[in-house]
């Protein structure tokens, strides 16, 4: 079983190669099954159209030659994360898929060989990646994560819970808004850059706040980064009402989480108001809203 994750801070920026903090989300997880068979086959229990499954079959032989194998795999993918609403669902499959496979072939991985070759798969779906999907979901614990920089993992005093609701829009890929961010970067690069500035101190403040287990500092904090995400043009207005409506309902913050455009948003509160929110932001069209606690 392998989990999804969410991204507290600092998405987009770690492209940039400044901090972002991620957590595993342990309530959405994929599991593989893997039997031998005459030529390579993947079947998905979730619906899939053809670009995604192409990338399937083309992680598929990216792990296959990675692990040295030359004899064909059926993979059964059965998952409970949402597909391209921020959850990680592709580092998710490509970590799973090398862990499935190298099980089946009896080869012992190490935690940083399954990351980093999930992160040559990343690159099939994501084109750029930061690498901050496949580290969180292969260590299953919360990071402070640098592109190319040894990974920091942050040790919480106290676990701390967050609402999470996905607002129902597809997102456009990762790769596209993650291009379109690229362009703004070339063509805008004073501004961008000192947006990108204040995400990392954002993230930096983060890291301790979060160690403090004080929510409403991350709250507060996790509004100072929507502001920077909506300046470089990835929010949403569904996801900006779903914010305004949770922090209406006295949520101390609430951002996006992931590439945006759709996908999730994440909340921080008092846990006692965490049922009141929920209710309101089902109301004003949420899909589904859930809270998840990070230890
Ligand atoms: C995607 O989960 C996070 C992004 O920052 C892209 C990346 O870091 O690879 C948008």
């Amino acid at each position: 079983m392998t989990c999804a994750k969410i991204i507290l801070f600092g998405e987009h920026s770690a492209v940039y190669g400044k901090p972002a903090i991620a957590v595993p989300v342990k309530s959405l997880q994929c599991n593989i099954k893997v039997s031998s068979s005459k030529k390579n086959r993947i079947k998905t229990s979730f619906d899939i159209c053809e670009p995604e499954n192409k990338s399937l079959m083309d992680v598929l032989q990216i792990i296959l030659k990675e692990l040295n194998q030359k004899k064909s795999f059926s993979i059964e993918i059965d998952s409970n994360i949402p597909i391209a609403a921020g959850f990680g669902s592709s580092a998710s499959i490509s970590v799973e898929m090398i862990r499935a496979i190298s099980t089946k072939v009896n080869l012992h991985m190490s935690t940083e060989k399954i990351s980093s070759i999930a992160y040559e798969c990343e690159k099939t779906f994501h084109g750029t990646p930061s690498g901050i999907d496949n580290t969180v979901i292969t260590y299953e614990k919360p990071v402070f994560f640098i592109k190319n920089k040894k990974i920091e993992f942050i040790k919480l005093t106290k676990p701390i819970t967050f609402l999470i609701a996905l607002t129902g829009i597809k997102k456009q890929s990762t790769k596209e808004i993650v291009l379109d961010v690229r362009k703004k970067y070339n063509s805008d690069n004073e501004n961008m850059a000192k947006y990108f500035n204040e995400m990392e101190n954002i993230a930096i403040f983060a890291k301790s706040a979060i160690e403090k287990g004080d929510i409403e500092k991350i709250g507060d904090l996790m509004n100072q980064n929507q502001s920077y995400l909506s300046k470089i043009s990835v929010s949403s207005p569904e996801i900006d009402r779903l914010i305004d409506i949770a922090l209406a309902t006295g949520a101390y913050g609430a951002k996006l989480s992931g590439a945006g455009r759709g996908g999730n948003i994440i909340v921080a509160g008092k846990q006692k108001d965490y049922g009141t929110i929920k209710k309101n932001l089902l109301k004003q069209g949420a899909q589904s809203v859930f809270m998840e606690t990070i230890i």
